[in-house]
């Protein structure tokens, strides 16, 4: 099956990708999640970005990134890379081994170890560069090809002309994280500068940017009229956002999250993790806990032994006895 972008169904709601966060395990338990209550789910993930010289020159760990459990489709493959060819073939091999519904290119990371090489956003400094990656991926896939950028390297209004550039290229779908390069994560992102790409371009725009409650999202759809929003930072120990979102899509009032759901899911998304890296990986993990259970009052002393706990039965465990010592009250 491939994505179109033109006539699934609106608003669209997407998981946005983050390197070493949106891997399989997470995409699994995010599905996991929403499939509970919503059978037909709206929701796509974007898997988090991977070389394409890295999969050109077959290195393992690479390839490892792009394998799909069918339970994570639709799923989109993020691809960064400065060379056109390079990327084609990248394109054409994720494609032809994978099969993902979409292929995705990285025109917005920020960090130096990326744009140095004239990776992600630093593409925005050379459209025709852009293009021509654009063009030549287009070549060599079937499945749609969607770009995902910031509003500039250094402007904010940068993206408007530069979205038109990568539409006029055969782009099928844009996405746009209302902050600029230089920006990095400070201040907002620009719901204003979106909203004028929306207008600009014939091809759908995703929003992206500081939505962190499915309020949030309703909020940046009606402020940028695009046709969905792309959720990073908001689902990261929060896969409920966007069963949350698709229950009032759905008409239905949004669940709160309980304390024990939290755990339940951090307990399986733990599981998950280990089956795709191997037992020995929990340290691999750590950032995952940290975001489940983070502001959680009195956790903190409990926090320190699963920290530093050395196999899966003592984070477990404690897990299960921070549930147990909570009050009544603070498990519903
Ligand atoms: C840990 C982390 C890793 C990220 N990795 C990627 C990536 O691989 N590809 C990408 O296009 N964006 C990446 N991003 C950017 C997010 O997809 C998103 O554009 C940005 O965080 C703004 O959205 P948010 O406010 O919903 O977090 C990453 C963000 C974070 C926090």
């Amino acid at each position: 099956m491939k994505l179109d972008w033109n006539n699934i169904e609106r608003p669209i709601l997407a998981l946005s990708p983050m390197a070493d966060m949106t891997d399989s395990a997470y995409c699994q338990i995010v599905r996991n999640v929403v499939n509970g209550s919503i059978p037909q789910s709206r929701l796509i993930v974007f898997r988090e970005m991977v070389s394409s010289e890295a999969v050109v020159r077959g290195n393992e760990k690479t390839l490892g990134m792009t394998e799909i459990h069918p339970a994570e489709r639709p799923l989109v493959q993020q691809i960064f890379g400065s060379n056109p060819d390079v990327m084609a073939r990248a394109a054409s091999f994720i494609q032809e081994n994978y099969s993902p519904e979409g292929i995705d290119i990285n025109m917005g990371c920020p960090v130096y170890k990326i744009t140095h090489n004239f990776n992600g956003s630093a593409l925005m400094k050379d459209p025709d560069l852009a293009v021509s990656i654009v063009k030549a991926m287009k070549k060599t896939i079937t499945v749609p090809l969607s770009v995902k950028m910031r509003a500039g390297w250094s402007d904010h209004n940068e993206c408007i002309e530069f979205a038109k550039i990568i539409e006029d290229a055969g782009a099928d779908l844009i996405t746009v994280h209302g902050r600029t390069k230089k920006q990095g994560y400070s201040g907002l992102s620009n719901r204003e500068v979106v909203a004028k790409v929306k207008q600009s371009v014939s091809i759908p725009v995703l929003y992206n940017g500081d939505v962190f409650t499915w309020q949030d999202y309703f909020e940046a759809l009606e402020q940028t009229k695009c046709d969905g929003v792309l959720i990073a930072r908001g689902g990261l120990g929060n896969p409920w956002i966007f069963k949350q979102i698709e229950q009032k899509l759905a008409g239905q009032i949004p669940d709160e999250v309980s304390l024990e759901e939290r755990i339940k899911v951090t307990i399986e998304h733990l599981d998950q993790h280990l089956a795709q890296y191997g037992q020995d990986r929990l340290p691999t993990f750590r950032k995952h806990i940290s975001w489940y259970l983070k502001g959680l009052s009195g956790f903190k002393p409990y926090k320190q032994i699963i920290m530093t706990a050395k196999d899966r039965d003592t984070v477990v465990k404690t897990l299960e006895q921070f549930l147990h010592d909570q009050p009544l009250t603070s498990k519903a």
